[in-house]
């Protein structure tokens, strides 16, 4: 059943809707099969689960394609993986990759060590100065690459007008969505092409799978498909089904990071020891007014600069109790990390502060809990230190 004009919550709980056989299971079982019985002489597509098409594979393919208003997509084992593979699906050796300076570490190291090392130029351009985009374009420029909202200032790019460039100069925009998953924001409505997730984060949401994904056109996934089979990053069918549970959550749980969020974000705001909050929700968010126009919601990440450098935010981190210090995000538990130490590792002091990431920031990933126990969390530690 087409899913279009069906409501986010229902896409998410139900993926692709179809007639089921009386006595059938509600919830699908775990296909964990590496392959499948083939009739003789059959030239029907083979299943084979490193080839992305086991059943718990493709049902978590489809589900999030229906979330995204998109003709396609595929899940594999890791956020690297699908970033990796949906590059490497539009890029060859010779071409340019524009990209981003406001990016995940994980991403910036694939691109600077790993592409160079496969023939992808990349440039990486500040995008607070739009007009560097085209400036930096060459004849060989074939794809561009943002993260929206970033990591971990949650500032949010306008696609429109990087849109209109690729589209005039035909290269691809692909976008990492992970940090407002499709119930925030859905990149391919605003002229995105290609769309990347790290499914560790919200789209399973319960900090207990590894798996990323890639939403497209059907050319371009079966593209991803086909280097999938050679580069090996299939996801693994019980991960997938771990995926497909959460999924069904998504719309209900990002509902409750966005309110947690913008609370927590407006109670830190006023302490005496927070020097500065970064949270898209808040007036003083540089990227408020746009975030407002896009976004659904203002998504879970609340960055909060102590006063006084790491020292003082090694204190604060140390007196959390329910917050976690643990480097990853999106899922139901609040998370804290310091950028400094682990996304945001490989740029210099410089580098870090141009990217609104000084010494003394913390990021949190805000959970599901009680918001007043999670706000009660955070003054405390915060008085106390
Ligand atoms: C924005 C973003 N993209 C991609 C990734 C990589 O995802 P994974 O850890 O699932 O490989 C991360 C990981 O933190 C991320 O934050």
């Amino acid at each position: 059943m087409n899913t279009a004009g069906l409501g986010m919550s229902t896409r998410a709980v139900h993926g692709p809707v179809v007639r089921r056989a009386p006595r059938s299971p509600i919830t699908n079982p775990i296909f964990q099969s590496s392959t499948f019985l083939n009739q003789v002489g059959s030239t029907d597509e083979v299943l084979y689960t490193r080839y992305g098409n086991n059943p718990n594979q493709v049902e978590i393919a489809q589900r999030l394609a229906a979330m995204e208003g998109a003709d396609s997509a595929i899940f594999l084992a890791s956020g690297m993986g699908a970033t990796a593979l949906a590059h490497l699906a539009v890029l060859q050796p010779g071409d340019h990759l524009l990209a981003t300076s406001w990016i995940y570490g994980g991403t910036r190291t694939l691109f600077s060590r790993e592409f160079q090392r496969l023939g992808i130029d990349v440039t990486f351009v500040d995008p607070s100065t739009p007009r560097e985009w085209r400036r930096r374009m060459r004849k060989s420029t074939r794809a561009l690459f943002v993260e929206t909202p970033t990591n971990p200032v949650a500032r949010v790019l306008d696609l429109e007008p990087l849109a209109n460039l690729c589209g005039v100069n035909g290269m691809t925009l692909i976008v990492d969505s992970t940090f407002a998953s499709p119930v925030n924001f859905r990149p391919l409505e605003h002229g995105a092409d290609i769309v990347i997730h790290s499914a560790t984060k919200y789209l399973n949401g319960h900090s207990d799978v590894i798996a990323g994904a890639v939403v497209s056109s059907t050319d371009v996934i079966e593209e991803v498909r086909r280097l999938l089979k050679s580069w090996g990053q299939a996801i693994d069918p019980h991960a997938a089904w771990l995926v497909e549970r959460g999924m069904k959550t998504l719309a209900v749980r990002m509902a409750r990071h966005n309110s947690n969020a913008l609370a927590l974000a407006q109670a830190v705001s006023e302490h005496p020891k927070v020097g500065a909050v970064t949270y898209p929700g808040l007036e003083t968010h540089p990227d408020h007014d746009l975030a407002r126009e896009v976004l659904d919601g203002y998504g879970g990440i609340v960055g909060i600069q102590v006063r006084g450098g790491a020292r003082a935010a090694g204190r604060v981190l140390r007196r959390l109790r329910l917050a976690r210090h643990a480097p990853s995000l999106g899922g139901v538990e609040t998370l804290v990390s310091e950028p400094r130490v682990t996304s945001h590792a490989g740029l210099s002091v410089k580098e870090r502060r141009a990217q609104g990431v000084p010494d003394g920031f913390i990021r949190v990933s805000v959970g599901i809990e009680d918001v007043d126990d999670v706000i009660a969390d955070f003054m405390r530690a915060l008085s106390a230190s």
